[in-house]
């Protein structure tokens, strides 16, 4: 597999909290740091050639959090928005925020909406946020918009993949998480159901473009079978075919 089959990375932005209480630093040390590494992140997924880029910013389990936490993640949105506007407009990237907003202070909410509108029709790299996400919340909205726009019908993967919130974005090729821990979160469930996993013990603040370069060109190698054998066996099994007729019948 080459790189240019991993269009869509998705990734758990995890370890703020503990790069900063290594640190005897308070948490949201993390958070700061954290956010000042995501367009590296960014920059290096657009020069890989990554179509899609989706980063997860706050779960929908986040708000549990205390709400000096909650705000200063608030805080970091607001300002990447601001930051980093000029460049995502230059650079042709197209900027989406997934996930329940409704909670953000109106000047974030205000600032989402334009740089999305002002990005819409940019052709690169599909860069989308995803803030007060979850996957199990994403599934239940899209059955039950289907349900209600066609009462009666019977849904398929189909249908409910075209009811998800960036159905544009479809299956992701790769998830990355950093933090050391070894589980999704309820991200991006449906999306993931033949993802190829990495867990790194990078911990957010600390991960650069090399070692995500390094980890994009490591799973390209990977063979992805999607429940079928690898080709080399396909072909041998064709040839095999006759001579296990006998033992085919037999069984
Ligand atoms: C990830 O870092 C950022 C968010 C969840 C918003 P954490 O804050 O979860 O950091 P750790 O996992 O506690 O170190
Ligand atoms: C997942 O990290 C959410 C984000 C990175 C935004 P968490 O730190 O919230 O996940 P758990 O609680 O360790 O599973
Ligand atoms: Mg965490």
């Amino acid at each position: 597999m080459d790189k240019a089959k991993l269009k869509h990375i998705a990734i758990i932005m995890d370890g703020n909290g503990r790069w900063a209480q290594c640190r005897s630093h308070e948490r949201i040390w993390g958070h700061i740091r954290g956010s000042k590494i995501v367009s590296n992140i960014v920059e290096e997924a657009d020069d890989l050639g990554v179509q899609a880029l989706t980063l997860y910013a706050f779960s929908t389990e986040n708000w549990s959090r205390p709400l000096g936490e909650v705000t200063v993640l608030f805080k970091l949105l607001k300002k990447f928005l601001l930051k980093e506007r000029s460049r995502i407009l230059k650079n042709n990237i197209q900027f989406k925020v997934m996930g329940d907003t409704s909670k953000l202070p109106e000047k974030t909410k205000s600032l989402i909406k334009d740089l999305e509108e002002e990005s819409n029709s940019n052709t690169g790299l599909k860069l989308t946020f995803a803030f007060g996400y979850g996957g199990r919340d994403e599934i239940v909205q899209a059955a039950n918009n289907f349900i209600k726009e066609n009462p009666g019908k019977e849904l398929t993967e189909e249908l409910l993949q075209s009811y998800l919130l960036m159905p544009h974005l479809g299956d992701v090729d790769l998830m990355i998480r950093t933090g050391g821990d070894q589980r999704i979160s309820n991200f991006l469930l449906w999306q993931s159901a033949y993802a190829e996993l990495y867990f790194t013990e990078t911990k957010w603040p600390d991960f650069t473009r090399v070692e995500f370069r390094k980890i994009v060109e490591f799973v390209s190698k990977r063979e992805r079978r999607f429940g079928n054998v690898c080709s080399s066996d396909l072909q041998t099994s064709k040839l095999m075919a006759v001579e296990n007729k006998e033992i085919i019948t037999n069984l």
